[in-house]
């Protein structure tokens, strides 16, 4: 690999609280290393399209806070194709761009794993995602401000059904995994949580339900994953209001809020801390891996361990929370 003295960072695919405060610790550690660091604006777009900004240390002043991304973000179909490719190479090189820091999820690794096997750009992967999913890493950047804005919602949630006696069932983020949901789950005492690492019984849920109702219990909070099997909230609302009428049932479904927002202390640790170790690796020779955090300690995953395996999820909580919620 050739000396690095000019780097780009950028962010792709769903955005992530504490993004901000990586790309912050990305370009100072950049220049105190004597290195010239450019935003790629609109991740893989950016690239193709030659959409970049030199980033000074004044540039990144004051984001450390802020969610979403000063960066922009996309998820790039022109990216998926080898002329796309071809184009954010060609433009790279012109910029004299010589590596490259990607902040984002599987989707954004695979982009650069295949872009690593067809041009040799070295780039590093920094976890940005809210879903927590990454193999590799005990935490992605962004997951645990997510899970707080759960939390919260959840008390607020908590307060009206207790007020009205009602049923709740509330729908958290997470495609294909249930890292969001069991956490908050757990964090928020719900009577239920339904992730899509795990099958769902609706009849276990209906004779769960009947007896609570048995036992004068008219209030409940369940939490359903977006990906999980039952369908999601609204689906389940329906099968629970035909089967167990008696319940007074109602549907939040908490979407984007639990994208954005003012990261935690975790969330910027972890970025920071993230951010200046893809820069440090990158300057002794790293590339081509995710920089993760594993027991504290600093992890690097190869790009395609990182997107093949995935995360296992802690399927102990479930039961904790079931009996905890009784
Ligand atoms: O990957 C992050 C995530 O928020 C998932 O939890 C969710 O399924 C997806 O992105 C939503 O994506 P979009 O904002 O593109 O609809």
């Amino acid at each position: 690999m050739l000396p690095i003295k000019k780097i780009g960072v950028f962010t792709s695919g769903g955005d992530s609280p504490g993004m901000n405060a990586a790309i912050r610790a990305v370009v100072r550690t950049g220049i105190s290393n004597d290195l010239e660091v450019v935003g790629i604006i609109n991740g893989y777009d950016g690239m193709i399209n030659g959409n970049v900004r030199p980033m000074a240390t004044t540039d990144v002043s004051n984001i450390i806070q802020r969610g979403g991304t000063i960066l922009k973000t996309a998820r790039s179909d022109a990216f998926r194709t080898h002329e796309g490719r071809a184009k954010a190479y060609a433009f790279l090189k012109k910029e004299k761009i010589d590596a490259a820091v990607a902040i984002g999820g599987d989707g954004t690794f695979t982009g650069a794993h295949i872009f690593n096997k067809e041009f040799g750009f070295p780039m590093i992967g920094l976890p940005g995602t809210i879903d927590n999913d990454l193999f590799g890493t005990d935490f992605t950047i962004g997951f645990d401000t997510a899970v707080n804005t759960v939390v919260q919602a959840v008390d607020k949630i908590r307060d009206t059904a207790d007020s009205h006696n009602r049923l709740f069932i509330v729908e958290v983020m997470g495609r294909d995994a249930g890292f969001i949901a069991l956490t908050s789950g757990l964090a928020s005492g719900a009577e239920d949580i339904l992730i899509p690492e795990t099958k769902t019984y609706y009849n276990s849920i209906l004779q769960k339900l009947k007896h609570d109702w048995r036992r004068n219990k008219r209030t409940g909070i369940i939490i359903v994953s977006e990906g999980d099997d039952s369908g999601g909230a609204i689906e389940l609302a329906n099968h629970i209001e035909k089967s167990v009428p008696d319940f007074k049932t109602r549907v939040t479904i908490l979407g984007h809020i639990q994208r954005g927002g003012s990261p935690t202390c975790n969330d910027r640790v972890l970025a920071s801390t993230l951010g200046y170790e893809a820069v440090i690796s990158l300057l002794k020779g790293k590339h081509n891996v995710m920089v993760g955090q594993l027991n504290n300690k600093t992890s690097f995953i190869p790009f395609e361990k990182a997107i093949k395996q995935h995360q296992t999820i802690n399927k102990s909580l479930l039961e904790i929370a079931r009996v905890l919620s009784n």
